[in-house]
């Protein structure tokens, strides 16, 4: 199995964590996120301990919250010692109701509003990434209309191209994020920050992109982001106190992928940062990485009863199930690879060829294309694996669809953190 909460029982069913994921899609009904509270913690684990042996402590992981938000997770990562990045009101409402300090919320973005960044500014949120030279003098404005000095960094396009897919690269010069080095914007912006009373540039920050499963591009990115820092210290005498290096880190979807283990990662890393900084006699600044993906991703399931079947000789079997893109929209939109499975046969040959297609009134509305699973019946339960992250966070109510409840397991106990919506949800805002 491709996460390690997951195993086939006796029964010959889907297991996670210690629970009968049959049993589970009976008592909470479908479609449904099932997330292990073990592998999350675990995940938290890896990367907070990895910080302990490769920067001495002086570190940390910050989880990014666009993964999969709501809040009991913020709880979670919070109870494992992790900082907390937003990149919305909503998020950062969500985190300040869950009860993360304010102090230790990163808020990203490349186009906050100004209600966004006054909400953060009135909150005392720890870190305000700010994105571009509008938005620093709008915080500089805010500031000092609050009368307050508040902390930010500066998000930095490193010119890095990572192997990803496109719409989820950020780090090359042609993206819509943060401020470009080469053409000196980066500087430029940190040289009217020193300028600006309300506001101290503590650090900078840069992400590549998402899905990454290769450890060079991060290790560039580190050399690159360490020798601005180098030139800014040169140039303008400011000397930051943190780097955060973003996420971005590669999970598994199905065996093909070939996830590298965090603890690689964050050794290869260390040791470019370690020499990078020696060589420019530099001391080493704190350092943050800002997982979203590989914290939660291989930690969810989705369960789904399978529907109407339709075998259309030579060309594809259609096996539609009660979900779909309003629950996962990431075939539609990336075409990514899940792995299927039928969770009630999870012991019987996968040598049936499905389409998965979800219940909405598109075409496009599938969730995999000709993969390999059980002999389906209808009112078998379906699991499609590695969907902890940018699932529950991209869904939507298209065709007024209701989203799904999600549920914690732990040790062969569930309990919900998220409740289903109800038809009265929908209608809530309408006049
Ligand atoms: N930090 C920043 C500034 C980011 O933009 C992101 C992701 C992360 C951290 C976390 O990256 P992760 O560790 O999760 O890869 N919806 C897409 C993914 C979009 C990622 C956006 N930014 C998907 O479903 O694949």
């Amino acid at each position: 199995m491709i996460a390690k909460c997951l195993r086939v029982n006796e029964a010959g069913h889907l297991e996670i964590s210690g629970c009968d994921t049959v049993k589970l899609a009976e008592q909470y009904g479908t479609p449904l996120y099932v997330m292990s509270e073990d592998l999350i913690r675990e995940n938290c684990r890896r990367y907070v301990t990895s910080f302990e042996k490769n920067y001495s402590g002086k570190g940390k992981p910050i989880y990014a919250s666009k993964a999969f938000s709501c809040k009991e997770i913020y709880r979670i990562v919070r109870s494992e010692g992790m900082d907390v990045e937003v990149v919305s009101g909503g998020e950062l409402y969500t985190a300040l109701q869950a009860g993360v300090p304010a102090s230790h919320i990163h808020f990203q973005g490349n186009n906050k509003s100004l209600g966004e960044l006054t909400f953060a500014i009135e909150n005392g949120v720890g870190d305000i990434v700010v994105d571009n030279l509008s938005e620093l003098h709008k915080v500089e404005k805010i500031a000092s209309e609050h009368n307050v000095v508040v902390e930010v960094s500066l998000r930095i396009k490193p010119g890095i191209d990572a192997h990803t897919h496109e719409f989820i690269r950020t780090g090359q010069i042609d993206s819509k994020f943060g401020l470009d080095l080469e053409s000196g914007e980066a500087m430029e912006a940190l040289r009217q920050a020193k300028e600006m009373s309300h506001l101290v540039v503590k650090g900078l920050h840069c992400h590549i992109g998402s899905q990454i499963l290769e450890k060079t591009p991060f290790v560039h990115t580190a050399e690159v982001m360490l020798h601005f820092f180098d030139q800014v210290r040169k140039e303008l005498g400011i000397v930051f106190t943190f780097l955060n290096l973003g996420g971005g880190f590669g999970i598994h979807y199905t065996e093909q992928d070939h996830a590298v283990p965090y603890e690689e990662y964050m050794e290869a890393v260390s040791a470019a940062v370690h020499k990078t900084c020696e060589e420019l006699q530099m001391d080493l600044p704190y350092i943050y990485i800002e997982p979203g993906r590989s914290v939660v991703g291989e930690a969810g399931i989705t369960l789904y009863t399978v529907g109407t079947i339709k075998e259309i000789p030579g060309i594809r079997n259609y096996v539609a199930i009660d979900g779909g893109m309003f629950d996962n929209p990431r075939y539609a939109l990336y075409h990514s690879d899940y792995t299927c499975l039928l969770a009630n046969r999870a012991g019987e040959p996968a040598d049936y060829v499905a389409t998965i297609a979800g219940k909405c009134c598109e075409s496009g509305d599938l969730i995999q294309e000709h993969t390999a699973i059980q002999h389906p019946q209808e009112g078998d339960i379906l699991a499609v694996l590695s969907t902890g992250a940018y699932n529950y966070s991209m869904a939507s109510n298209y065709n007024r669809n209701l989203k799904p409840a999600c549920i914690m397991v732990s040790q062969g106990t569930s309990r919900i953190v998220i409740k289903g919506e109800t038809y009265e949800d929908l209608v809530r805002n309408d006049i």
